[in-house]
């Protein structure tokens, strides 16, 4: 009885502190969100769940978390590096120039295998800090099998989609690649285009064995696309990155798929302190527009 009254404690604990972490990212964005999250796990998951448990549990953090304190240490082992991979990518595809005009734009997100949607809070830092998006519609659609991480990926999503001027919609789609793409794909609203982003999903075996009706799909969506994708150095992502090139055909290259490599501040679960680190990335950009020829201007201001 005492075992499981603490159990619970710490069960709402986790859940608090999680709260409080998406109240910092609303008020002062990703960096103190993340600094929150490590202060949850080193205040109540480094105890229970052991780095070589987390990472056998999740097949290195690939299957779908199944509870908040895997998500705290998800986020506390990847969060900051892969955020600023993401940044690091939309912004060497989208350019790094301030968009003072305020134009009329309805642009859809897919987020696919979102997890708690560490590449739509990139793009929407991104929007934040360069794009007057006081006329922007932003239509986030975040497909993930994990519910626990859905429900992270939609409280994030929302809590940093108050920091800008965007109307913001979120639609959440608690499936894996396969189940959307046969259900849910058609549910993209019209839009001035629709960017897809593939953060650390690609090297999956079960995504990649769809690439080919990933790729119908995107072909068959109404106007502008383009995808970013970025993951780790690992070569199972390259395999991804090249597939899903290779599949889409006559696109343009935005960016081809390059090495690339960010520094972040982030906390180490193997060495119990704050570390500096070089995350290295590999990274990709392509741009079409379906049944007509001008690709390549995507642009968020354009
Ligand atoms: C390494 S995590 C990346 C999460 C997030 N995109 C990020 O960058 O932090 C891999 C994600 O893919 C999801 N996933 C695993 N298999 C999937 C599938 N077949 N279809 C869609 N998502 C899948 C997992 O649930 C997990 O959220």
């Amino acid at each position: 009885m005492i075992a499981y009254n603490q159990a619970e404690k710490t069960v709402q604990n986790m859940a608090q502190q999680m709260a409080h972490a998406a109240d910092q990212l609303q008020l002062h964005g990703f960096g103190r969100y993340y600094n929150a999250m490590v202060g949850a796990y080193v205040s109540e998951v480094y105890k229970t769940l052991p780095y070589s448990t987390f990472a056998q549990m999740t097949n290195r953090a690939q299957t779908p978390l199944c509870s908040v304190e895997q998500a705290i240490t998800y986020t506390t082992l990847y969060g900051k590096s892969h955020f600023d991979r993401f940044s690091s990518v939309i912004g060497q595809i989208m350019g790094r120039s301030t968009r003072t005009k305020a134009v009329t734009k309805t642009i859809n997100v897919v987020d696919y295998g979102c997890g708690q949607a560490i590449a739509s809070l990139a793009l929407l830092s991104y929007i934040e800090t360069y794009v007057n998006c006081e006329n922007f519609t932003l239509n986030f659609y975040l497909v993930e099998p994990s519910q626990t991480t859905l429900d992270i990926a939609v409280l994030l999503v929302s809590k940093m989609s108050s920091r800008i001027a965007a109307n913001v919609v979120i639609h959440q789609h608690h499936t894996d690649l396969a189940g959307f793409l046969a259900t849910d794909s058609h549910t993209l609203a019209p839009a001035d285009y629709s960017l897809h982003l593939f953060s650390n999903v690609l090297d999956i075996p079960k995504i990649q064995q769809i690439i080919p009706t990933l790729s119908t799909y995107l072909q068959a969506i109404d106007g502008k696309q383009m995808v970013i994708a970025a993951g780790p150095q690992y070569s199972n992502n390259y395999t991804g990155l090249e597939q899903l090139k290779q599949s889409l055909g006559g696109v343009t290259v935005k960016q081809d798929i390059t090495d690339f490599s960010v520094e972040s501040e982030i906390y180490s679960v193997t060495n119990n302190h704050w570390q500096h680190s070089h995350s290295r990335g590999v990274m990709m950009g392509l741009c079409f527009k379906n049944s007509l020829d001008d690709a390549g201007k995507t642009d968020l201001a354009a």
